[in-house]
């Protein structure tokens, strides 16, 4: 199983059989209510009519199409509808079925780029300490989450490096939304720059807002700063939004949030409504010029998945992308934000509780760690959650919530409620 103790969920599974709207049905029948919108993907809420029907047609009309010299219609209209709603300038798209494949793929257009700029040394990339990038060789490269390599690191990509993160209870404690301090540890691409010369650096791949890591936060003017640097020295700026995307953070992505461009972003889990798996990189059209311009070969990017732009995720994504549109979902989010922010901060004074943090609908809820144990309170506490019929996520110490943005204020009320007695509880 991924990601998951075997031995210890064969001796006590958790099951779930079926799911709608804000809540999940165990296999004893138990409602439980989604604090995580499944994996931080369903974010319109499970088993929404207009997905199930769009998937069910599209399976009786086309249930596939090979994608390698190959077309059908329903996958350029939803690429056309993506670069509707992503920040001008990035209006090509390539598809693949997960955040892992988005972010593997994000990295070849990189390096293929950068041949095709005829700037072939520009190979290395730069990642964040406790960044997540999925599971791909490339994407644990330049992820930052130690466990996550520690099994495979005799063979990782051998041009990478880390900024630092931008974690730091000691300034940041309890802060609601962008902490003040911290865009100075931007200032460590400059030290990079010096390090390796910019002329080796492809690209720098940073999530807008860390989620598998915790929930951090950027600083104020971090972004900015790293999107000046990645300017001043011509280095390509990816977003890992495979979290942040489709109105996690009462936005349509981080990068509008936080009114900061990249160069490609990569998407996944939200795209579909997490109904089949989809994901995507979003490139601005100069990077797509210069590598199919400057080659002379049949094709141009020798890359692809036999499931790259599905029919049936297509049709997914297009019913998903309606929803989220003809239901205002991204502004009910932000609507909501106030409210979650003040439920989140209601924990603080609870024992074992050391940081609450939010932006849009997440929470980040960091417990002392016990003795000699890293983990283990907080995943006793996601048991005790479960227990009461309501479904969060540990990670390391910290706690995240990210629920459907369909969710009410009785729902963020019963959210906080469990969760503020189970950390009671189990301290
Ligand atoms: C920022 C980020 N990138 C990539 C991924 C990997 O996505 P997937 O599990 O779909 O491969 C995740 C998954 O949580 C993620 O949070």
């Amino acid at each position: 199983m991924p990601f998951t103790a075997n031995k210890a969920f064969k001796r006590a599974p958790r099951m779930l059989v079926a799911a709608k709207d804000m809540y999940y049905t165990t296999d004893d029948g138990r409602q439980i209510l989604d604090g995580t919108a499944g994996l931080w993907c369903v974010n319109a809420g499970h088993c929404r009519e207009s997905i199930t029907a769009a998937i069910r047609e599209q399976a009786g009309v086309m249930d596939y199409a090979p994608p390698f010299q190959m077309g059908h219609p329903l996958a350029f209209e939803l690429a056309k509808q993506l670069v509707g709603m992503l920040p001008t300038g990035i209006d090509r798209i390539f598809f693949g079925n997960s955040g892992s494949e988005a972010v593997d793929t994000s990295l070849k257009i990189a390096l293929a780029y950068w041949q095709a700029k005829g700037e072939p040394q520009r190979v290395r990339f730069i990642g964040r300490q406790r960044g997540y990038h999925g599971v791909g060789f490339g994407g644990i490269s330049v992820g930052g989450i130690e466990a996550n390599r520690r099994q495979f690191a005799a063979q990782m990509l051998p041009a990478v490096d880390h900024l630092p993160h931008t974690h730091d209870l000691s300034t940041n404690a309890y802060t609601r939304g962008q902490p003040a301090n911290g865009a100075h540890f931007a200032d460590a691409l400059e030290e990079m720059v010096a390090k390796y010369d910019a002329s080796t650096i492809a690209a720098v791949i940073l999530e807008p807002v860390a989620g598998s890591t915790g929930v951090i936060i950027p600083p104020k003017g971090y972004l900015q700063r790293i999107r000046e640097i990645c300017d001043k020295h011509g280095i390509l700026l990816i977003f890992d939004e495979v979290i942040t995307g489709f109105g996690r953070l009462g936005t349509s992505f981080g990068a509008t949030k936080f009114g900061v461009t990249p160069d490609m972003m990569t998407v996944a889990k939200g795209i579909t409504n997490a109904a089949v798996p989809m994901g995507a990189v979003c490139a601005r059209g100069s990077i797509y010029d210069a590598i199919v311009n400057s080659s002379t070969a049949g094709i141009e990017l020798f890359h692809g998945y036999t499931y790259s732009g599905h029919p049936l995720a297509a049709a997914a994504g297009l019913a998903t992308l309606e929803l989220y549109r003809s239901e205002a979902l991204f502004e009910r989010a932000a609507s909501l934000e106030s409210y979650w922010a003040d439920a989140v901060h209601s924990l603080r004074g609870i024992p074992h509780v050391i940081d609450l943090r939010n932006i849009g609908i997440v929470a980040g809820i960091e417990l002392e760690p016990r003795a000699g144990a890293p983990g283990a309170r907080a995943f006793d506490v996601f048991l005790k959650c479960f227990e009461d019929g309501v479904m969060i996520r540990s990670t390391g110490d910290t706690l995240a919530l990210s629920p459907p943005l369909i969710l009410e204020k009785a729902h963020i009320d019963r959210m906080f409620d469990v969760v503020g007695n189970a950390i009671k509880h189990v301290s």
